[in-house]
């Protein structure tokens, strides 16, 4: 399928979705929301495809939020509307069968950073800018950026960002846990390529059902997260994926997973 904001590349079973539209920044209107969630439902279905990196064209930014122009004459439905059609793609990410790796190569606001967060980890270029600015205008964060935030570096942190509208540098952001590694801006799209040629070279299921078991464990009491833990490791055990892992590991040789 054909897209008019995005750029889609696949080269050895990992493809680089770039949101295309520098001239506002990358900004997200409706367009590419729904262009995003239609994406990445047909790779998530393309078993040609183990991984996915995210990223966004030109040098400044990954995406600097939703599109204030478009959002700016909304009535109170529309904007519930637009927020829960965002929500859906941050939650269609989060259940991928496939690992998704935000590169963040500028700035990453509102919107832009929800997209990030809900991504399975963050790296970002040294100069890359992170905030929730949405307070200045008026907003709150509509993506589910007050959810994952705060998920994810605690309460007290996101609210300190959220509040202030800052927006910190990549340094910060990668003290407070919200990007994983640091790179220069040359090194980062090959390093998060590494990185997802390295998973994509392990046991497809056993990735996926991991994914799975930490997303899902999230939302669920401990002792529920061991359960269900326990229950997809068992499920693992019905697939060729692990006897071609231990076999592999036992005829000590490289496994060739199929994914099955
Ligand atoms: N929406 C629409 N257009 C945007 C945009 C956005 N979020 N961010 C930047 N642009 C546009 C600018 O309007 C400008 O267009 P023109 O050339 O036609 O004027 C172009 O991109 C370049 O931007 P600037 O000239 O502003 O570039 P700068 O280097 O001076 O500033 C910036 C960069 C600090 C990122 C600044 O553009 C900015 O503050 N952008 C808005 C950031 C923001 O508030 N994001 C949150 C949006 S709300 C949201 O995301 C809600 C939600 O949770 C769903």
């Amino acid at each position: 399928m054909e897209f008019k904001n995005l750029l889609i590349e696949t080269s050895d079973g990992i493809s680089t979705l770039t949101i295309n539209r520098p001239q506002v920044l990358n900004a997200l209107n409706s367009e590419v929301v729904q262009e995003l969630e239609c994406a990445l439902y047909e790779l998530d279905l393309d078993a040609a495809v183990k991984a996915v990196v995210v990223t966004g064209a030109g040098e400044k930014a990954f995406v600097a939020g939703a599109d204030i122009k478009e959002m700016a004459g909304l009535t109170a439905f529309e904007a519930q509307d637009f927020a829960r059609r965002g929500q859906r793609l941050m939650l269609l990410i989060n259940r991928m069968h496939k690992p998704v790796i935000a590169a963040v190569n500028g700035y990453a606001l509102g919107g832009g950073l929800e997209l990030a967060l809900a991504c399975d980890f963050i790296y970002a270029s040294e100069k890359a800018k992170f905030g929730f600015p949405e307070v200045g205008l008026g907003v709150i964060p509509g993506f589910g950026g007050t959810q994952n935030l705060s998920r994810l570096i605690g309460p007290n942190k996101a609210n300190e960002l959220v509040f202030s509208g800052r927006i910190i540098s990549a340094a910060k952001a990668l003290s407070w846990g919200i990007v994983n590694e640091l790179f220069s801006p040359e090194e980062l799209l090959p390093k998060a390529l590494a990185t997802a040629q390295e998973i994509a070279a392990k046991g497809p299921l056993g990735v996926s059902y991991a994914k799975d078991a930490i997303a899902s464990g999230l939302n669920m009491t401990k002792e529920d997260g061991f359960r269900y833990e326990a229950s997809l490791f068992g499920v693992l055990f019905a697939t060729g994926d692990q006897r071609e892992g231990m076999g592999a590991f036992l005829d000590k040789r490289t496994a060739e997973f199929k994914g099955n």
